[in-house]
C-alpha cells in the first residue's frame, strides 16, 4: 500500500509540521487537492504552496489537479515539484496529449474519473499512464461518504492496469473501515484526508492503516 494522505484535511497553518508527523509514520506520498472553483464548486491551493511543501520534505508530491485546463498550469506545477500530476478525464479535450506532454515535464502522469465517468473514456491512453485516480466520492471537498457502487470500478480499473506499470489509486471517504475493501479490489495507492488528519491522532492513524494493509493475504 502507498499511503497519500490530504492535505486538504492538514491545519494549513501547520502544514509543514502536519506533512512531517504522517511522513514518518510511513506514509510515502503527499496528495495534494488543487481546486479551481469552476470544475469543482470549492478553491485551494496551487504552485506556490506546492513549492513550499517541496522545501519542507522528500515525499512524493501527488498532485490532484481539480480544475477546468489543466493543460496552462502543468508547468507550474512540474517547477513546484511536484512528482506526479494526475488530471481529470472530465476536464481534459485532449487528454492523451495532456498525459504525454506530463511526462515530458518528467512529472508522472495521473487521470482521475469522477463517480460517474466510465473506465472505457480511458482506453486508448493506457500507454500514456502512470496512474488512474478511481475517485470514490464526487470531488471537491473532504469528509464525504465513501460510494459502494465505486468498487466495481475499482476491480476494473486493476484489471486494466494489469500487466503494465500502472497504479491504482482510491480517493474519497475512505479510513480504516473500508481501507480492507478497497485493497482487495485492487487500490494500491491510498487517500486519506479526514480519516488521517480529522483521526486526533494522525500518526497513530497511519500507522493502524499500514497494519491493516499488511494483514493482506494475495
Ligand atoms: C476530494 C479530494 C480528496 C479529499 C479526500 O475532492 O480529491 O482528496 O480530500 O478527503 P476524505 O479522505 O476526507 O474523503
Ligand atoms: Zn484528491
Amino acid at each position: 500500500m502507498i499511503l497519500a494522505p490530504s492535505i486538504l484535511s492538514a491545519d494549513f497553518a501547520r502544514l509543514g509540521d502536519d506533512i512531517r508527523t504522517v511522513v514518518s509514520a510511513g506514509a510515502q506520498w503527499v496528495h495534494v487537492d488543487v481546486m479551481d472553483g469552476h470544475f469543482v464548486p470549492n478553491i485551494t491551493i496551487g504552485p506556490p504552496v506546492v513549492s513550499a511543501i517541496r522545501k519542507a520534505t522528500n515525499a512524493y508530491l501527488d498532485c490532484h489537479l481539480m480544475i477546468e485546463n489543466p493543460d496552462a498550469c502543468l508547468e507550474s506545477f512540474a517547477r513546484a515539484g511536484a512528482n506526479g500530476i494526475t488530471v481529470h478525464v472530465e476536464a481534459c479535450t485532449h487528454l492523451h496529449r495532456t498525459l504525454a506532454r506530463i511526462r515530458e515535464l518528467g512529472v508522472k502522469a495521473g487521470v482521475s474519473l469522477n463517480p460517474a465517468t466510465p473506465l472505457d473514456t480511458i482506453g486508448y491512453c493506457l500507454d500514456e499512464l502512470d496512474l488512474i485516480l478511481v475517485m470514490t466520492v464526487n470531488p471537491g471537498f473532504g469528509g464525504q461518504k465513501f460510494i459502494p457502487a465505486m468498487l466495481p470500478k475499482i476491480e476494473g480499473a486493476h484489471k486494466l492496469a494489469a500487466g503494465r506499470d500502472i497504479i491504482v489509486q482510491v480517493d474519497g471517504g475512505i479510513g480504516k473501515d473500508n481501507l480492507r475493501t478497497v485493497l482487495d479490489r485492487g487500490a494500491v495507492s491510498i487517500v486519506a484526508g479526514s480519516s488521517v488528519f480529522g483521526s486526533g491522532d494522525p500518526a497513530k492513524t497511519a500507522k493502524e492503516m499500514f497494519r491493516i494493509a499488511d494483514a493482506t493475504v494475495d
